[in-house]
């Protein structure tokens, strides 16, 4: 991990008597093309949406790009004046949806991504925002690492809808001409600008400066964002090996692992292999403190020699009174739960146990931690599981808890500037299915291993 240094300069922490359904933020993205704002503001809509916050981000790009396609270099030079008034149109569109958008009642966190960002736009974002009672979070990315800067134009150029179909080498180099237009007017947050609430990410969060942070949720982004890295890695999930309780179909418990648990525990290390990890990556291993987590991991751990942590918060959702049950059992037991289960499986919770939300919750630490990590593997349990793949997925709520993850199955998940690549690794060693569909009973089969298959989504 490389060293941070935080500064934090005039915060003040108001205590706001109006209640949090009052909070309207507009997180302002500032900085040249190519310094990862698309980026930090696609992750940062995708973890307000994860913890449930009503998140929208506007693009003003995508505003100009729908009367402009393909524009050309000379187009954002600042002395062409149709190019500006178009420029300036777009950022008003935006603007006007935006505060339409909260408007209806239903907006939290609104993201405006936008590159120009001299002194007099902040101001005009500002005044707008402040006229709707909305409170503006600046968040600007400097960046004078030049490999990352070229890291950056590379992912742009291949996927920006600006060059769809054009030789990657004419884009590349139009890129460079566009950014240079942007330099010659591109002026940075400074000392005259301190009534504003900003943040400074330096070359990729290696230092943040924190400008009067006023409530408790720009509080929370703002630590999430400083948390964001944009070095290569994966992260790769795992459940445990199929455990005793799998096998009669009890939930819960703190049982051992099967025989063909054991088998995938063993597994484990070679798969790992076959998943592709780059030579000379340190990868650490994570798992819960339960008995079938960390028992998955023990050969990974002895035959590669990899740090490994073990978390209370990875431990699975708490079932309560239904814990060490079967789903025949529960549906029998407690008829109306299982009921409102199917009903709403994101919030039903258990009796005297948890619900996914709740385990979300409980989860966010982790996340925190995971984007401050690099190449991470995770030995945990499904409902865990789920959550944290809806997370790097950008699944919704309500249909995260029926996501099937099967057991003896490893899932690589390589983050890029735009969405998390998937591929998937199934060992070749038969386990129950444990997936139940929506309003069906108890389902509990045996189901024949594939051949290691590799699935891409
Ligand atoms: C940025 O905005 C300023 C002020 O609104 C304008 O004068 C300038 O031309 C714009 N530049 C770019 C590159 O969009
Ligand atoms: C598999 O067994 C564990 C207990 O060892 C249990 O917590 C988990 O819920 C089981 N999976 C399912 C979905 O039945
Ligand atoms: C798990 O295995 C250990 C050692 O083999 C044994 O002592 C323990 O009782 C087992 N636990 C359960 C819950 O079966």
């Amino acid at each position: 991990m490389s060293s941070k240094s935080v500064i934090r300069s005039q915060q003040q922490h108001k205590v706001f008597i109006a209640s949090s359904d009052d909070t309207k933020i507009c997180v302002v993205m500032v900085g040249l093309p190519a310094r990862g704002k698309s980026l930090i503001a696609g992750k940062a809509m995708r973890y307000l949406g994860w913890v449930g916050i009503p998140a929208r981000v506007f693009n003003v790009g995508g505003y100009r790009r729908f009367n402009t396609p393909q524009p050309e270099a000379t187009f954002f030079d600042p002395h062409n004046e149709e190019g500006e008034r178009m420029r300036r149109a777009a950022a008003e569109a935006a603007m006007s949806d935006m505060i339409q958008w909260f408007n209806t009642g239903k907006g939290v966190v609104a993201i405006l991504d936008a590159t120009n960002s001299t002194k007099e736009r902040r101001n005009w974002i500002y005044e707008k925002c402040h006229e709707a009672d909305i409170e503006a979070l600046f968040v600007e990315s400097i960046c004078d690492d030049e490999d990352l800067i070229m890291t950056n134009i590379k992912e742009v150029k291949t996927t920006s809808p600006d060059y769809k179909g054009q030789d990657p080498e004419v884009a590349a180099l139009d890129f460079r001409n566009r950014i240079r237009n942007y330099e010659k007017v591109y002026e940075t947050i400074d000392d005259n600008e301190k009534h504003y609430t900003y943040v400074k990410l330096i070359n990729v969060g290696s230092t943040v400066i924190i400008n009067q942070i006023k409530d408790y949720l720009s509080s929370r982004l703002v630590y999430y964002i400083q948390n964001l890295h944009i070095k290569p890695r994966s992260i790769w999930l795992s459940r445990h090996g199929e455990s005793e309780f799998n096998l009669t179909g009890r939930i819960g418990g703190d049982s051992n692992i099967s025989e063909r648990g054991e088998a995938y525990a063993r597994a484990l290390p070679e798969l790992l292999r076959k998943s592709g990890v780059p030579d000379n990556t340190k990868i650490v291993i994570w798992t819960s403190t339960l008995r079938r987590t960390i028992q998955t991991a023990r050969h990974l751990k002895s035959e590669t020699g990899y740090e490994k942590l073990e978390w209370k918060a990875l431990d699975e959702l708490d079932s309560g009174v239904c814990d060490g049950l079967t789903y025949e059992q529960i549906a029998e037991k407690y008829p109306e739960d299982f009921a409102a289960r199917d009903e709403d499986k994101y919030n039903y919770r258990y009796r005297g146990g948890e619900s996914y939300r709740d385990v979300v919750i409980r989860l966010e630490p982790i996340i925190m931690e995971l984007e401050r990590s690099e190449n991470v593997i995770i030995v945990t349990h499904q409902a865990v599981l789920r959550c944290i793949y809806a997370y790097f997925m950008n699944v919704p709520q309500e249909q995260s808890p029926w996501m099937e993850v099967p057991l003896h199955t490893l899932i690589k998940l390589t983050p890029r500037a735009y969405g998390t690549e998937e591929q998937r690794f199934k060992a070749d060693i038969p386990a129950v299915s444990t997936w139940r569909g929506k309003g069906t009973s108890a389902k509990h089969q045996d189901f024949p291993a594939e051949k290691g298959t590799e699935t891409k989504h």
